[in-house]
């Protein structure tokens, strides 16, 4: 009985669609931050198996959801290549950022295997106690991960942005090293048991056509087609966010098998065999009520013709009523 999630990614129309949500382990519930708490911080939690595990499975178990994804974060790459790496609390993520050829020399593709064998652990607890759900590995893709790896924390990445007209080969150099790490974090991720993997480009929307080819497209196509040689049937969900018009030329020059839809996207402009997931707006989650009903009705109206995957357009909000996201998950089920 192969899982309704993967049975989606290869290419099958199900009705009602398997639902799952960006960011559903997390602030929003109350036993997240109760296990986020007993792990003393962030990273501890992501690098101790058994409470990784706990948090994965936390939204299974109240919401029932089709797939779990793996509780870690996207800056692990570069942390376990050697960047010094902290989240403070309320403030997001910081990192020593990497500008310069001495920087990027310093980090160390090697040491990630050993760094990250606790997120490999953690993988196998929840391919262990996922049932009907299907497991979903990540890695953040290589622009959004140069990011924060060169800004050194979020905001509108205006060194980064900079850095890759000024210094085309640092920029090359760092976006080829993120792209043989998150093939080697993507593969020690399915070999522990992840059914299907997304690779998250949360800032690919930030670039204009000339730089999200080489930046965005071309890294998704290597790590796709790396992962595919490795590990045929894998499937690989990309999520190049506010990606626009480029988003379906994206999805036939990456090879991927489905593509993440953030809020603004229109599935109307895509392929009609192409296999979606998303797109409803956090924030109409976030408010509930009429609101919420009629807009989850506007994605599965909008998505009946085709392969589907419900979620978000993005992540589930910190503010958002649990009982909101029980709410949707009844409204996508119902008859
Ligand atoms: O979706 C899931 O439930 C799986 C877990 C997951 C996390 N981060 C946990 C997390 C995933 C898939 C990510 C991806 C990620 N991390 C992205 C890409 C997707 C996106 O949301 O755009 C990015 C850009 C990051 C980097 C990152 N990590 C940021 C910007 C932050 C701060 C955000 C915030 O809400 O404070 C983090 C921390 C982080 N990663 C949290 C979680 C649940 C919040 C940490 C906490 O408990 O305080």
């Amino acid at each position: 009985m192969t899982k309704p999630l993967l049975r989606v990614l290869r290419g099958e129309r199900l009705d009602p669609p398997p639902l799952w949500l960006m960011r559903q382990a997390g602030r929003y519930l109350p036993e997240y931050r109760a296990t986020r708490a007993s792990a003393g911080g962030f990273l501890e939690l992501c690098l101790t198996p058994a409470l990784a595990a706990e948090v994965t499975l936390q939204p299974l178990q109240r919401f029932g959801f089709d797939a779990a994804i793996l509780f870690s974060d996207i800056l692990l790459l570069p942390w376990a290549m050697g960047q010094n790496l902290t989240y403070g609390e309320g403030e997001g993520p910081r990192l020593a950022p990497v500008r310069d050829a001495a920087g990027l020399a310093a980090l160390r593709l090697e040491r990630v295997a050993e760094r990250t064998a606790p997120v490999r652990e953690a993988v196998r607890l929840i391919a262990a106690a996922t049932g009907d759900a299907a497991l979903i590995g990540f890695a953040g893709a290589p622009f959004t991960v140069a990011c924060y790896m060169v800004d050194g924390r979020g905001g509108d990445f205006l060194e980064t942005r900079t850095l890759a007209w000024r210094d085309p080969g640092f920029f090359a150099d760092l976006i080829a090293l993120l792209t043989e790490g998150t093939i080697a974090t993507l593969a020690g991720q399915i070999e522990a048991g992840a059914e299907a993997v997304m690779l998250f480009d949360t800032w690919a929307g930030l670039l204009p056509p000339s730089l999200f080819a080489a930046h965005v497209t071309a890294p998704a196509q290597r790590i796709t087609a790396a992962l595919h040689a490795r590990f045929p049937g894998v499937p690989v969900i990309g999520f190049p966010r506010l990606a626009g018009a480029s988003l379906a030329a994206y999805a036939r020059a990456t090879g991927v098998q489905a593509v993440g839809m953030d809020t603004q996207t229109d599935p109307a402009t895509l392929p009609a065999d192409l296999v979606v997931q998303g797109n409803l707006d956090p924030l109409a989650l976030l408010a509930g009520g009429a609101a919420l009903e009629r807009e989850v009705g506007a994605v599965r109206a909008a998505t009946a013709a085709r392969p589907h995957i419900f979620n978000l357009g993005h992540g589930v909000l910190k503010e958002t009523p649990p009982e909101h996201v029980a709410r949707l998950v009844e409204l996508v089920r119902r008859r």
